[in-house]
């Protein structure tokens, strides 16, 4: 009997069956982080999940790093992101909203506001970014966060997981993967700190600790999840030891109680491992160390996806690039249908093109 089409839950998120669409940065909104009319179509499209992930979205103008993204900071954002919402519950999908603050891998060309890109520490990462005025750019160096600034900056999340409630959406899930602000906490390359928040295990892991916390004393932890990428070598972010440090901050938080702990497995996108082995391996500690419940994405596939169901590592299982060109996804597991390719050159450009034009089977 599939797991895959049955009905589920992750903590107070319920799931009408247990594939999970994976956060994806579409760059699909306007300059003030405004989600524009097809992205409403491009979810609604795909309500047949169980789960939708929202994109990263920043929680103040000063989270930005890439153009285009959506912010869940303004009435604006909010009152466009409660059509998204709105239209995915229609479909039956429960919906969460990955919250995303680059800190350092950000450039002033993409933000809305003139100040320097905040870090855990003022390491400027390797590397180059898109942006529309001037195709690819060096990362700018970041200014690093003051310790009395710390609270605001954990505030930021709160808001924006309030905001996310009243926009509608089922959850929050809390962005440490992948080499953003929370992960640049975790990473030793990336935070030098010497004020308790950096440096050793116990001070790298308790900014992304407290936050977690925080928002799940706002809004319920069983509405709250958060996304790992222990390993995973993006965006210059190299830590002497991740598995050690994400088993630490899985002790530290509350999986038990929370919606979910969501991995991304390390060879999701680049065959480079950070000092973490065997990926497989290291999801199955991430597994001993969550109380709760677990899901995961990277290069997962129709038959991977059941048997990680069957042997009851994940709790539902995330899929990035087959939805992106099948809308209907869940439809073409259930009746054997081939999978379309979708077009990479489109993942990130304006408009509807390559975005919420991709038909369903007929
Ligand atoms: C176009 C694109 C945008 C992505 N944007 C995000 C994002 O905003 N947040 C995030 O955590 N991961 C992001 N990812 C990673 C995916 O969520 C997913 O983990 C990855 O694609 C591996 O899963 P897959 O093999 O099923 O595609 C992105 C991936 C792609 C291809």
């Amino acid at each position: 009997m599939s797991k895959l089409f049955q009905p589920t839950r992750l903590g107070a998120l319920a799931l009408q069956n247990a594939i999970v669409m994976a956060p994806l940065t579409r760059s699909r909104s306007d300059a003030q982080g405004v989600p524009l009319p097809h992205v409403v179509d491009y979810y609604a499209q795909r309500s047949s999940a169980g789960m939708i992930i929202a994109e990263g979205t920043q929680p103040s103008f000063a989270g930005q790093g890439y153009a285009r993204t959506p912010g869940i900071h303004s009435p604006e954002q909010i009152a466009a992101w409660r059509k998204v919402t709105d239209a995915v519950h229609k479909g039956g999908a429960s919906m969460v909203l990955q919250i995303m603050h680059t800190g350092r891998i950000a450039h002033p060309l993409n933000r809305q506001v003139p100040d320097a890109p905040v870090a855990p520490s003022a390491v400027t990462p390797a590397g180059q970014m898109w942006t529309d005025q001037q195709q690819m750019q060096s990362y700018p160096q970041p200014r690093a966060v003051t310790t009395a600034e710390l609270p605001a900056l954990r505030e930021e999340f709160v808001q924006a997981a309030k905001n996310a409630r009243e926009a509608g959406f089922d959850g929050v899930e809390l962005h440490a993967a992948n080499g953003y602000l929370l992960n640049q906490f975790l990473a030793s390359n990336a935070n030098l700190r010497t004020d308790g928040y950096g440096t050793d295990l116990a001070g790298r892991i308790r900014f992304v600790v407290e936050t977690v916390k925080a928002v799940a004393d706002a809004i319920g932890a069983d509405r709250t999840g958060i996304r790992v990428s222990p390993g995973h070598m993006f965006n210059d972010l190299v830590d002497a030891n991740p598995v050690e440090t994400h088993v630490a901050l899985l002790d530290a938080i509350p999986t038990a109680d929370m919606a979910y702990v969501h991995v991304m497995k390390a060879d999701a996108f680049a065959p480079q491992l950070n000092n973490a082995g065997d990926p497989t391996a290291t999801l199955a500690t991430m597994r001993a160390h969550t109380r709760g419940r677990m899901i995961a994405a990277g290069g997962y596939t129709q038959e991977t996806g059941e048997a990680a169901l069957a042997s009851g590592e994940l709790q539902a299982v995330v899929f990035g690039r087959p939805f992106i060109a099948n809308p209907d996804l869940v439809a073409r597991f259930k009746n054997g249908i081939a999978l379309a390719q979708p077009n990479a050159d489109l993942f990130y450009t304006p408009g509807p093109q390559g975005y919420s034009d991709y038909p369903a089977a007929g």
